[in-house]
């Protein structure tokens, strides 16, 4: 199995974990480093509804407490009609580690895939350099 249908099928599994009594919207996401470690997340809700946290998210926060930071390829999965499309604060997250050019594969339940770079994804994002390039 390729590493793009591997993370896929990783992301479909974790779905089954997600805790989604509010939204009843599984989504599940699954990360490779370049050491061939995959770390996966799903979507974890709460009755403070703000205080969730998506699945992308939590792949990403699992990896970097486990001490990674050099990150290859992105699978993100739900039942939506088209690819699913990341949300705005995960994609900022993803830009504080991942290379511009870094793929994430988005998709669904019905083998429909689309696969974008990190730059293609979050063009002119905010980076730690703008903290200090002033
Ligand atoms: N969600 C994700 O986990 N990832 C996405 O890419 C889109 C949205 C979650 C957040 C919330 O738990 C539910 O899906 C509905 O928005």
């Amino acid at each position: 199995m390729c590493e793009k249908d591997e993370l896929i099928q990783e992301a479909i599994t974790i779905r089954n974990k997600a805790y989604v009594p509010y939204s009843t919207f599984p989504v599940g996401a699954a990360l490779l480093t370049n050491t061939g470690k995959i770390y996966t997340g799903c979507n974890i809700e709460n009755a403070a509804y703000p205080v969730s946290c998506c699945a992308e998210r939590v792949a990403i926060f699992k990896a970097i407490a486990d001490g990674e930071r050099d990150f290859k390829e992105m699978a993100v999965v739900a039942d939506t009609k088209r690819p699913v499309p990341p949300c705005g604060s995960c994609r900022q997250v993803m830009s504080e580690f991942f290379d511009k050019k870094l793929t994430i594969h988005l998709a669904n339940l019905h083998n429909t895939t689309k696969s974008v770079t990190m730059d293609e994804l979050l063009p002119f994002s905010f980076q730690p350099e703008d903290l200090t390039d002033r």
